[in-house]
């Protein structure tokens, strides 16, 4: 699979990413599965969260990596830091919150590199914004693990442009992506200056959620006549449509099925005509474009 680089001076990741959140309960030979079957498919970046898997996937995901440390050759980890859930992991927590403290975003990366078993992180990204947030804390934090070697690249997920604009700021490397939601169904940040203004900055959006979490709803009508034009199926449409956007989308699939993962690779090799893509959004908006 084709890898392209999130930034000019970011990192090069596959265009189509494994999502971890929902490969939880599993067993480590279900996780090395899933883990080898992306890697067989081209798909080399994996996408992390501390508190995934209420905050156990990463120590998963680390026990498939510590029975074949090779793997970390293959791979591109991203994590990300600043969610503080109720867990019975984290008795001190009194409260969903955020945490992004220079102590907690260094305490949560050293802690993901420890359970993944990796000695450095490609991309570390600040999960949702934080009210409480002091830029100049959080570059100091960047700063230190990246002086470290702990981490190569940071990002942030969720994040308005105006919040953004305020970290990069702060920080003097630059941030090499937003992870935000993004489909087919979701598709609003390509027309209210999100995407926008990531492209201008040549950052890449990476897209959560690109099938709508499973749950589009779509008009399989329009997608009967796609599928047999373009020899696809509807997830690899609705997956073709975000590679197809010039912002350079990297879609992060969620599936916990080996053969969807192989499914999902291939959207690589479907090519939306123009009249397609709006096909595909008229049928999602009800209406033709103004
Ligand atoms: N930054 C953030 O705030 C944030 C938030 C949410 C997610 N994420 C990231 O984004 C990743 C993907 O999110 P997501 O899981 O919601 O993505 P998704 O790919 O849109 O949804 C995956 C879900 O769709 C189901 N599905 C139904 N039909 C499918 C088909 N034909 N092909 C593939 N899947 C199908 C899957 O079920 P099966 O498992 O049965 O295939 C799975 O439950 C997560 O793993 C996480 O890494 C980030």
């Amino acid at each position: 699979m084709e890898a392209a680089k999130l930034h000019p001076e970011g990192p090069a990741f596959s265009r189509v990413i494994a999502g971890v959140w929902r490969w939880h309960n599993v067993s480590v030979d279900v996780m090395e599965r899933l883990i080898n079957t992306a890697l067989e498919h081209g798909i080399t970046t994996f996408d992390h969260a501390d508190i995934y898997g209420n905050y156990g996937n990463e120590e998963l995901f680390g026990r498939v990596v510590k029975r074949t440390p090779a793997l970390l050759g293959h791979m591109q980890l991203v994590s990300k830091c600043g969610i503080k859930l109720l867990s019975d992991r984290k008795p001190a927590h009194r409260i969903k919150h955020y945490d992004t403290t220079k102590e907690h975003i260094i305490a949560s990366a050293e802690n993901s590199l420890n359970v993944l078993g990796a000695g450095q992180l490609d991309l570390l990204l600040l999960h949702r914004p934080d009210p409480l947030m002091d830029v100049d804390e959080v570059a100091e934090a960047f700063s230190l693990l990246k002086q470290h070697g702990k981490v190569l690249h940071f990002g942030v997920s969720n994040f308005t442009s105006a919040q953004f604009d305020l970290l990069q700021r702060a920080w003097s490397f630059p941030l090499v992506t937003n992870q935000i939601e993004l489909s087919l169904t979701h598709h609003h940040p390509f027309f209210d200056g999100t995407v926008d203004h990531l492209y201008q900055h040549r950052v890449s959006p990476m897209a959560w959620s690109p099938l709508g979490g499973g749950k589009m709803n779509l008009d399989e009508r329009v997608f009967f006549n796609l599928a047999a034009k373009y020899n696809a199926t509807y997830s690899q449409l609705a997956l073709a449509w975000l590679l197809a956007h010039p912002a350079r989308v990297f879609p992060i699939i969620g599936t916990t099925q080996p053969e969807r993962i192989g499914e999902a690779a291939k959207s690589l090799s479907v090519t939306l005509d123009r009249q397609d893509w709006f096909e595909m959004l008229k049928m999602v908006r009800g209406n033709d474009v103004a």
